[in-house]
């Protein structure tokens, strides 16, 4: 069974339909990005996910929950499994990097330990090793507020990752980082689906990122699915489709679109 399954699903905001009848089946450990313009519904999707946006119609089934049916404290339960990363890093700045990514293990710790701090030597070493894996342990002890915003994220994924979840989403989380910055933090989403089987789904605005990076890539526009497969199958066609651009537009004059080499692109879906 696959780890997130919609059928014909719109999503929205009061009978505001944003998301419009699509069809989507991510199963455990892919990386997927999600890509298209500002405004299309990238986040209102990836939120619909942890079930903080409406389904309107249709079904999504995340984790084995149905979404449409789901009661209080089946979400909260179903919530503490999916790890959010923002593009604002959501973190807590005047504590410790180390006490930012503790934080992650709240709803694996009894109350009154998580209150006065206290942990255990094994999960000190949890800890650290989530440090280490997303490059930020020479700053354990650093408030977060000092930190720049590649190293703030890296600390927002450890975070999420301590959570232990099955599903990491990420809404847009390199927009607001230079290029390096950028790449790091990729990487460290990379290495957290690796090394730990956690499925990843990300909105990025950032076309080469997604191709470099990600299993698959779903292309929307219009609150539709108008491409889904694999990156090297992304070419000039499909891009244009979720672009909105004339074909005959120069596409590798437009800085989100590298030149496409690839030719020959299958119309619309291609199930990979
Ligand atoms: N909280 C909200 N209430 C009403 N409309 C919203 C809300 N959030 C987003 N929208 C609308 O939904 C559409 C898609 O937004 P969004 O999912 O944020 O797109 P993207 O992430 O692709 O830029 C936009 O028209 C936006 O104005
Ligand atoms: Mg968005």
């Amino acid at each position: 069974m696959g780890h997130i399954t919609a059928e014909n699903l719109s999503l929205g905001y009061s009978r505001k339909k944003v998301i419009r009848g699509i069809d989507l089946h991510v199963g455990k450990g892919e990386f997927l990005s999600i890509i298209g313009p500002s405004g299309v519904g990238k986040s209102t999707l990836l939120m619909g996910l942890n079930a903080t946006t409406s389904i309107i119609e249709g079904r999504l089934k995340v984790l084995g929950c149905d979404l449409g049916t789901i009661g209080h404290h089946q979400l909260k339960a179903l919530r503490a499994r999916i790890g959010v990363i923002f593009q604002g890093f959501n973190l807590v700045s005047r504590l410790s990097v180390f006490d930012n990514i503790a934080s992650g293990m709240l709803h694996r710790k009894p109350l009154l330990s998580a209150l006065v701090k206290h942990y255990s030597p094994e999960q000190y070493d949890e800890i650290y090793e989530y440090m280490k894996v997303v490059g930020i342990e020479q700053e354990a002890l650093s408030r977060c507020d000092r930190l720049s915003g590649g190293q703030k994220q890296r600390v927002a994924i450890a975070r999420a990752i301590a959570q232990r979840p099955e599903i990491i989403l990420a809404d847009e989380p390199i927009s607001s980082l230079d290029p390096v910055s950028a790449r790091n933090v990729m990487e460290t989403l990379r290495e957290a689906n690796e090394k730990y089987g956690i499925t990843v789904v990300s909105n990025l605005h950032q076309l080469d990122y997604a191709r470099e990076f990600c299993h698959r890539v779903i292309g929307l526009n219009h609150g539709r699915i108008v491409y889904d497969g694999p990156p090297e199958r992304l070419g000039a066609a499909a891009v244009a489709q979720i672009y909105n651009q004339d074909q005959t537009d120069q596409v590798g004059a437009d800085p989100l679109c590298d030149p496409i080499t690839s030719g020959s692109f299958q119309p619309a879906v291609c199930q990979a």
